[in-house]
């Protein structure tokens, strides 16, 4: 059986001390709990090798919450696919609902990021969901099409094939203590397994996450949902306790 993802963005919090000490609690849990399951976490780019650097033996994997859209050149202030490749960073996370709906990114500059980071050979978690708006006015299928519509341009136009992973989190559902029911779970992670299959054309291998307001409480249920193979977990994973409770409970 493949192992259960479990993946922890930072997002824009702490400093080179707790960031440090939160890296060694984790990997300290880890070894302490035997968790099996592949653990990868997202810190502030600026403490990514510092991270990197207590994390020798790689027990857990460690990505980047965001990537240029660009080759390396004059970008100022942007991090590109190649530096991240260069710095042995793994994974990183696309089209996360902060970038999209705070920092106005958009499909098309998604794309781009996708393609960069699949020439360099790093692993994509790519985000979709709905807003609150969306799944009010029951639009969440017809939104999830469309960005998984241009999430499959890039995957199938890169000659490489590594393995994808897509991160279904309702923007509703971020940080705000609210889940969607086990029906509508079940419901939405059918409907993205079948428009995967049906834009999927080499056939990749590509696994399917929960996020949004995970907690060790809700994990397990959440896990049991049909074609759920992790979770993409946000406040939860910046207390080491909170987010090994979540890794030993599912
Ligand atoms: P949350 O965030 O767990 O705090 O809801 C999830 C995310 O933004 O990935």
């Amino acid at each position: 059986m493949s192992k259960k993802i479990i993946a922890g963005n930072w997002k824009q919090n702490g400093n080179i001390k707790s960031s440090i000490k939160l890296a060694q609690d984790i990997i300290l849990g880890i070894k302490k709990n035997n968790i099996k399951h592949e653990v990868i976490i997202f810190p502030p780019s600026i403490y990514l090798l510092s991270i990197k650097n207590i994390n020798k033996k790689e027990i857990i994997n460690i990505g980047s919450q965001n990537v240029s859209a660009y080759n390396d050149g004059a970008l100022t202030g942007e991090i590109s696919a190649t530096m991240l490749k260069d710095s042995k960073i793994q994974y990183c996370l696309v089209g996360h609902s902060e970038r999209r709906h705070i920092l106005d990114e958009n499909n098309l500059s998604l794309c781009e990021k996708v393609s960069r980071l699949r020439e360099n050979n790093i692993k994509v978690i790519y985000c979709i969901g709905e807003t609150l708006k969306e799944y009010k006015t029951k639009r969440t299928k017809y939104i999830l099409n469309k960005q998984l519509q241009s999430l499959f341009k890039s995957l199938n136009n890169s000659k490489r094939s590594n393995k994808a992973i897509i991160a279904y989190e309702p923007v509703w559902a971020i940080g705000t203590g609210l889940i969607p029911s086990a029906k509508e779970l079940s419901n939405t992670f059918g409907y993205i397994h079948n428009t995967v299959k049906r834009y999927n054309e080499s056939n990749e291998s590509i696994k399917l996450l929960y996020g949004g307001s995970v907690s060790p409480e809700n994990a397990q249920s959440l896990m049991k949902t049909q074609y759920v193979s992790g979770l993409l977990i946000g406040g939860a994973s910046l207390i080491a306790k909170k987010f090994i409770d979540i890794c030993s409970t599912i």
